[in-house]
């Protein structure tokens, strides 16, 4: 550790907040763009807030006039790294006029204004307005916003802001512009400009009270014919939020723009969403059945945000969940209700333990809403995005739906138009409901995953069966001795001949300890605990096996048909790495599973296989026992070669019997098929080399994305002797469309294979990667560390050290890339000491970069200090 503390890591903490000095009537902005030096001029109407000090954000901005009521004031400011403050005294109300100069083509951080692909564009969450111009660059000062474009005509016909337009024209020189006003005051955070070469794909939307608005997505010459898909994922989200919640959209004019190079997945700037390309485009020849559903969540994510982000806010960014958590929840409404909901909860729930769980576990732990942060932008986690949208649910599983929506109700009537808190927002539930909440409140603010033990005990001449169920939250970095939450723990009763002794009752756990009486029960039932994963718990320890091929077999709940068939399987890896066999047992229920004629495929597809590396390794910290990754490879391969073994035939008929007829549709039905029918393939290509000729025959035939790259991959990750030839087959025929070339470099970079670090650092130098572009590098890199733990987890450290040698290259470029990511050691602890050793060295090398960026410190540091 360092101990000398500079001033960029010093924490900001919630405790400290205080309402802003001073607020904003009114901001005009005009931007004359240029590549390298562009010029804002900002006229800003202040008003004393709270007042004392007056100090504005700016960061790498060059000043090249300021004024204070028409009076030059230039030369008195002063000006350091983060901001500026203009001589005083200062009246009650002045006007501020500055004029900026910002160069967006060298601005690879992605965050203010920037370039990508020729074409400006801005992205200001959480703090970035502040690189465009001198302002109080924080979410609880909201104003009115108008703004004029000027740009040259050629290079960038078209010109874009929040709102809607008011006018354009020429201007000599080629030059031209363009007008925008936004009527509803919004924060800095929500200003968004694009300008460039686009062309749009329009719609229209009739909104519930009769009001026309116009629907435009912009993207690059040539991929009008894939925004189809998001056109009709955005009027779907808008029809929703308006019987859902009661809420329609308030301007005249949405539009979104896709870009290639962006730090993440999408942004609500007001009536301007900004989205990565990859979440907006799609045709079926270039993306998969999972594109199209995430294009589908993200555009309803972000869509949502107009009301429950931008009409209503947050006060500081401690509160980010409120919009975040909230939203999250919402597009998981939306996703279940447009899909089959078990089948949407459970993968949702597989990525929650996969990204949450794992976070909750380690050095990065913090709550919902974390009390303190040296990089803002290090907080948009897993914790507050999914754990806050979790603690949403049990919201609405602990008071049902009416009341749910009389709060959200109450929400929106009492704080439209302001910047909220945590505590806004859980009042107006005590409110609708009469309900204290304050025990709940601890949600927000304890971290760990809680652990509960259920005890079980059957009283057979009185009927009557006792659950005891303990709960106990972890402690986590600086958080220790927790008290007790609220858990709705949802509850139904199997006999086990498979007959419903109990449909689902909500159990509340709010004492360290309670029991549970059922009477009158007929015989000793099996429970099935936590359906619908009512609460983000870990139960432990899991159902004897015996329960749980009863509830695998007859579970009346999905959900937990599939949970009983994933603790199955963790069981079985447990006992495959003592040196058991893998047990008959085990594939013969799997065999029962696949051959229920009453099951939806989809479903199958996701209870269909082995636990992942990643599943199994988490099982075991959890229960402390360090993990070998190399035995928990071989326990997970063992596994799926016996699975497709043992059914080999039923997978090589239900493969053919998934063949979806017809065109191509992104439904949920036919995707549902085509999910089983390439888990059949996949299990199959594990257990035999016949599973590859089914393979490359798909591979040959594939009309979509979905089954080009399904086979693709089988091909590759079992080392067929044609795989390379397949690839460089669908390089050349993809080689110019950048989403699907993410695709190849993701498809090898997770290649379970020895040689797979040569290949990766290969591709490193090949010219379809580029290292500079976020998507690009995630694609090779990060899903090397994320997704191919047997090369990650090299004996000999070299994929250690590959992944952090271009951390470091990415770290100075592009900090909030790179701090993410750097996120790939927060499991170090679960791995034994060769591993861990080795891990912490590569942690140590960038603790010691000195020029290393204050986002990746901060990530490194918390890493290390645990
Ligand atoms: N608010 C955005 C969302 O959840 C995400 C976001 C935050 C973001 N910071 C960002 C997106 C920086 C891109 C870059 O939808
Ligand atoms: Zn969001």
């Amino acid at each position: 550790m360092r101990n000398d503390v500079s001033p960029e890591q010093t924490p900001t903490r919630l405790v400290d907040y205080r309402p802003p000095n001073w607020r904003i009537d009114h901001v005009k902005l005009v931007f004359d763009l240029a590549p390298s030096a562009t010029r804002v001029r900002a006229t800003i109407r202040f008003r004393k807030g709270e007042g004392g000090e007056f100090h504005l954000h700016g960061r790498k901005l060059t000043l090249v006039s300021a004024a204070i009521d028409g009076r030059d004031v230039t030369a008195d400011c002063v000006t350091d790294r983060e901001g500026l403050t203009p001589p005083g005294p200062l009246p009650d109300a002045f006007t501020w006029e500055c004029e900026v100069e910002i160069d967006p083509a060298s601005n690879t951080e992605l965050e203010g204004l920037y370039q990508s692909k020729g074409m400006f564009c801005t992205q200001c969450e959480a703090e970035g307005f502040r690189k465009i111009t001198f302002y109080p660059d924080r979410p609880d000062v909201m104003t009115v916003f108008d703004v004029r474009i000027e740009a040259d005509l050629i290079a960038s016909p078209v010109l874009l802001s929040n709102g809607n337009p008011v006018t354009q024209g020429r201007l000599p020189g080629g030059r031209h512009f363009a007008e925008w006003h936004d009527p509803h005051p919004k924060p800095s955070y929500l200003f968004a400009l694009v300008a460039g070469n686009l062309v749009s794909f329009d719609d229209t939307f009739t909104t519930a009270s009769g009001r026309a608005v116009d629907l435009k997505i912009w993207v690059r010459p040539g991929d009008e014919a894939k925004c189809a898909f998001a056109m009709d994922a955005l009027k779907r989200s808008m029809r929703w939020d308006e019987e859902a919640y009661g809420r329609e959209y308030d301007l005249d004019l949405f539009q979104i723009v896709a870009v290639d190079d962006f730090n993440m997945g999408a942004m609500e700037n007001k009536g301007l969403n900004i989205f990565n390309s990859k979440y907006v485009l799609a045709s079926p020849e270039t993306a998969t059945d999972r594109d199209f559903e995430l294009i589908e969540t993200i555009i309803a994510h972000e869509y949502f945000h107009n009301w429950t982000g931008n009409r209503i806010t947050c006060r500081d960014w401690f509160q980010l969940c409120l919009k975040e958590g909230l939203t999250v929840f919402r597009d998981q409404q939306f996703s279940s209700d447009e899909r089959s909901a078990a089948v949407h909860r459970i993968s949702e729930v597989s990525q929650l333990r996969a990204r949450q769980f794992r976070e909750d576990a380690g050095p990065l732990a913090h709550p919902v809403r974390p009390e303190e942060y040296i990089e803002i932008n290090n907080f948009y986690t897993a914790t507050v995005y999914e754990k806050g949208a979790e603690v949403i649910r049990m919201l609405h599983t602990l008071i049902g739906p009416e009341a749910y929506r009389r709060g959200t109700d109450l929400y929106f009537e009492r704080h439209d138009g302001q910047a909220c808190t945590i505590e806004d927002w859980l009042k107006v539930f005590e409110d609708a409901t009469g309900r204290d909440l304050s025990q709940f409140a601890l949600w927000y603010r304890q971290a760990g995953t809680p652990k509960v033990t259920v005890q079980d005990d059957w009283d057979e001449i009185d009927g009557v069966y006792t659950l005891t169920l303990a709960q106990q939250v972890p402690d986590t970095p600086r958080q220790a001795d927790k008290a007790a939450h609220v858990l709705p723990i949802s509850t139904g009763f199997i006999a086990r001949d498979g007959a419903e002794l109990m449909p689902t009752e909500v159990l509340e756990l709010t004492k360290p300890q309670q029991v549970f009486r059922f009477s009158g029960l007929p015989s000793r039932p099996v429970p099935s605990l936590l359906r619908g994963f009512s609460a983000p718990v870990i139960l432990d320890p899991p159902r004897p096996s015996e329960d749980l091929l009863v509830l695998l077999a007859h579970d009346t709940d999905p959900f937990n048909r599939a949970e009983a068939g994933r603790a199955l399987g963790l069981d079985i890896a447990d006992r495959v790495m003592a040196g058991a066999e893998v047990p008959e047992a085990w594939t013969a229920a799997l065999g029962n599973v696949l051959a229920d004629e009453a099951l939806d495929p989809a479903f199958k597809a996701l209870v269909l296989d082995a636990p992942s590396i990643d599943e199994v390794s988490a099982d075991l910290a959890s229960r402390q026992v360090l993990v070998d990754p190399d035995e928990v490879h071989a326990a997970v391969k063992a596994m799926r070669a016996a699975l497709g073994e043992a059914m080999s035939e039923p997978l090589r008929q239900t493969y053919h019997a998934m063949e979806v007829p017809g065109p191509y549709t992104p439904d949920p039905e036919p995707a549902g098929k085509r999910a089983l029918g390439n888990r059949c393939l996949s299990l199959l290509a594990s257990a035999s080399v016949n599973g590859l000729d089914l393979a490359r025959t798909q591979f040959d035939a594939a009309d979509s994305m979905t089954m080009s790259l399904a086979a693709l991959r089988e091909l590759v990750h079992n080392q067929a002797p044609d795989a390379a030839e397949a690839l460089d087959r669908f390089h050349s025929k993809w080689q110019t469309d950048p989403l699907v070339v993410d695709k190849w470099l993701m498809l090898q970079a997770s290649a379970p294979t020895e040689d797979v670090l040569a290949k990766v650092t290969a591709l490193t130098e090949h010219p379809s990667f580029d290292w500079k572009n976020p998507n690009k590098f995630r694609s090779l890199i990060g899903v090397f560390a994320m997704a191919n733990p047997l090369a990650f987890h090299a004996k000999d450290g070299s994929g250690y050290a590959f992944v952090t040698d271009w951390l470091l290259k990415l770290d100075a470029l592009n900090p909030q890339t790179t701090a993410r990511l750097a996120g790939v050691y927060e499991t170090c602890g679960r791995y034994t000491a060769d591993r861990q050793d080795l891990m912490r060295a590569q942690m140590q090398r960038m603790a010691d970069t000195a020029e290393l960026s204050k986002n990746t410190r901060e990530i490194v540091e918390r890493m290390l200090a645990s």
